[in-house]
């Protein structure tokens, strides 16, 4: 299978070098885009402004060669010119009958496995140990996994990797506070809150008293020299974690397949800082080890601390040689908040200077805005990530139970369930990352708006068309009947369907879950028109089929595209 983008940019690719035999281009720099106005037919190609300037020629007179240079093709019923120069081409309708047949029957919704045979390692959530989850990790769960989910469809081997921080200078502050200050009851009912709680509790008493900051100096010395005792505690404090944290994952369906601290690569970090300063990249400076990025125009990196101390970014390098030694991957993606931009900056600057050739991708967000005063504790953008999910499903049974209100309140908690955190996931996701975003619940729990629970109404929408069909003509076998494509609308939406392989590959390759989000509610859009505007069930034997097997060809596009972002669809709502 190959996509339609690609299909049409091979024809208009060779056009474009038959047309001009002898002058030299980037010929893979003619693509097509997928028109906005259906007028301008179904796909363009703008090459031909591109050409202009170098050949000294009107891009209309480029075009008009390029289109007579067009070879016959069996998806395309005609390419014309519009405007200054641009190229519309119009694909066959007896095609795209065929293709949406082939779409009914591939399990994959035409999906190309263009990763297959390349490996991913997908950081992502990554939070720090015994301290509670910020809003930046929860964007990065939900944005990472969907990522995951993504690379994985398309066929990439994937890695996830819950790079927790499990290292740090903040452990001898935790082992004091523990030791001293720990309650039981609350370790039990709420650890990382308790943790949290005595840490900083500690915190403050090292900074008034000196004897309790160099025995805190002592107990992380102790540790890091491998002192039984505080092993264990250490060790204790990341099961408390995780214990946590695993009930968010599942909460949230995501699922790793490694986690691997930072300490997992302490004993690599000598090493790294040696062969920096070997590789004459490093050098000391008031007594710490630096490394200078001038060249690249980034500020200093301290590789190693005066007091003998690794920083972050030394654990990072030692990972990316570890990860790349281990598992050979095509490409290793960070998924962090905007305030990590430098670090992974200098990191990769680093590891490349080392000789690290490994496509390194730093995937960043903006904080999301939380409305002031929601589940904020102290530092406003710490939240309460579990009571901010009882809150969504809580939020959604409300609704639930207003629109559903017959149905077995099991069922109702389930509904609920999906479309409280699918709202959460998908208010996420929707959102082009790097913009700055204020969350409401109004928006994200939306049955009108482009939102998760709109999206899942669709869905159930759509499967209760099918139930129907089978209630009013059963035994009737749907796959017997063709799918035709007379009415404007169908054809729009057998085009937006066969669309679906190229915007899940677009998502992927930029990073973008929400570009698949947009492509997802312009999908329903376009359904709802078909719906109201076309009667189904009263058509005439073979339309009416043919409109339920549409039908569920954009059901299962919708499944798929919203399991893609972690999202539930529930049969009914
Ligand atoms: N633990 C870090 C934090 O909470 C995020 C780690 C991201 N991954 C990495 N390899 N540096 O800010």
């Amino acid at each position: 299978m190959i996509t339609m983008e690609d299909m049409l940019s091979t024809v208009m690719r060779k056009a474009f070098q038959k047309a001009f035999p002898d002058i030299e281009a980037d010929w893979v720099d003619v693509t097509v885009v997928a028109t906005t106005n259906a007028e301008f037919g179904d796909y363009q190609c703008n090459y031909a402004m591109g050409l202009a300037k170098s050949l000294k020629k009107p891009p209309r007179q480029i075009a008009e060669t390029v289109l007579s240079a067009t070879a016959k093709h069996e998806a395309i019923d005609k390419v014309t010119l519009a405007g200054p120069g641009f190229i519309n081409i119009t694909l066959s309708t007896e095609w795209l009958t065929r293709m949406m047949l082939a779409v009914g029957r591939d399990d994959r919704c035409g999906v190309p496995q263009v990763g297959s045979g390349k490996t991913v390692i997908l950081d992502y959530s990554s939070p720090n140990v015994a301290k509670p989850m910020h809003i930046g990790h929860i964007r990065s769960t939900v944005i990472g996994n969907a990522l995951d989910r993504l690379h994985r469809f398309l066929g990439y081997r994937v890695l996830a990797d819950n790079h927790l921080g499990d290292w740090g200078t903040q452990f001898g502050i935790m082992i004091m506070g523990y030791r001293h200050f720990a309650d039981p009851v609350a370790l039990d009912e709420s650890p990382v809150e308790e943790l949290e709680r005595v840490y900083v509790k500690s915190y403050e008493q090292s900074k008034q008293d000196e004897t309790w900051l160099n025995q805190a100096r002592q107990e992380l010395v102790k540790l890091q020299s491998g002192d039984p005792e505080n092993r264990q505690l250490w060790q204790r404090f990341i099961e408390l974690s995780l214990t946590e944290f695993d009930h968010i994952y599942k909460r949230l369906d995501v699922q790793f397949d490694l986690v691997r601290g930072e300490s997992f690569y302490h004993d690599r970090l000598a090493g790294v800082v040696q062969d920096l300063v070997e590789k004459g990249l490093a050098r000391e400076s008031d007594g710490a080890l630096v490394a200078f990025l001038d060249e690249e125009k980034l500020p200093p990196c301290i590789v190693k601390k005066s007091d003998g101390g690794f920083n972050y970014a030394t654990t990072d390098l030692a990972t990316i040689e570890s990860r790349i030694s281990e598992f050979h991957p095509d490409k290793i993606v960070y998924v962090t908040d905007e305030r990590q931009q430098l670090h992974f900056k200098q990191v990769f600057a680093l590891a490349r200077k080392r000789g690290c050739v490994t496509r390194l991708e730093h995937v960043w967000f903006g904080l999301m805005r939380l409305p002031e005063g929601t589940f904020s504790t102290r530092q406003g953008n710490v939240i309460k990530l579990e009571k901010y999910l009882d809150e969504a499903e809580a939020r959604a049974l409300i609704i639930v139970k207003e629109t559903s209100p017959d149905m077995p309140e099991a069922r109702q908690r389930d509904i609920a369930r999906a479309a409280g955190i699918g709202g959460v996931k998908y208010a996420d996701l929707s959102q082009n990352p790097q913009s700055l975003v204020t969350f409401s619940w109004e928006k994200a729990l939306a049955l009108d708006g482009n939102s998760a629970p709109y999206l899942q109404y669709a869905y159930a929408r759509i499967a209760s068309v099918q139930d129907k069909f089978k209630d009013q003509f059963p035994g009737v076998d749907l796959a017997k009947f063709s799918i035709s494509l007379e009415h404007p609308i169908e054809r729009t939406l057998a085009v937006m369907i066969l669309q679906f392989p190229e915007l899940v590959i677009r998502a992927t390759e930029s990073y973008k879950p929400s570009v698949l989000a947009d492509y997802l509610y312009g999908l329903s859009s376009a359904y709802s028109t078909f719906y109201q505007n076309v009667p189904f069930l009263k058509a005439p034997e073979g339309i009416r089929e043919s409109r339920v097997n549409l039908c569920s060809i954009v059901a299962r596009i919708l499944r798929q595209g919203l399991n893609l972002m972690g999202i539930e669809t529930p049969d009914r709502i």
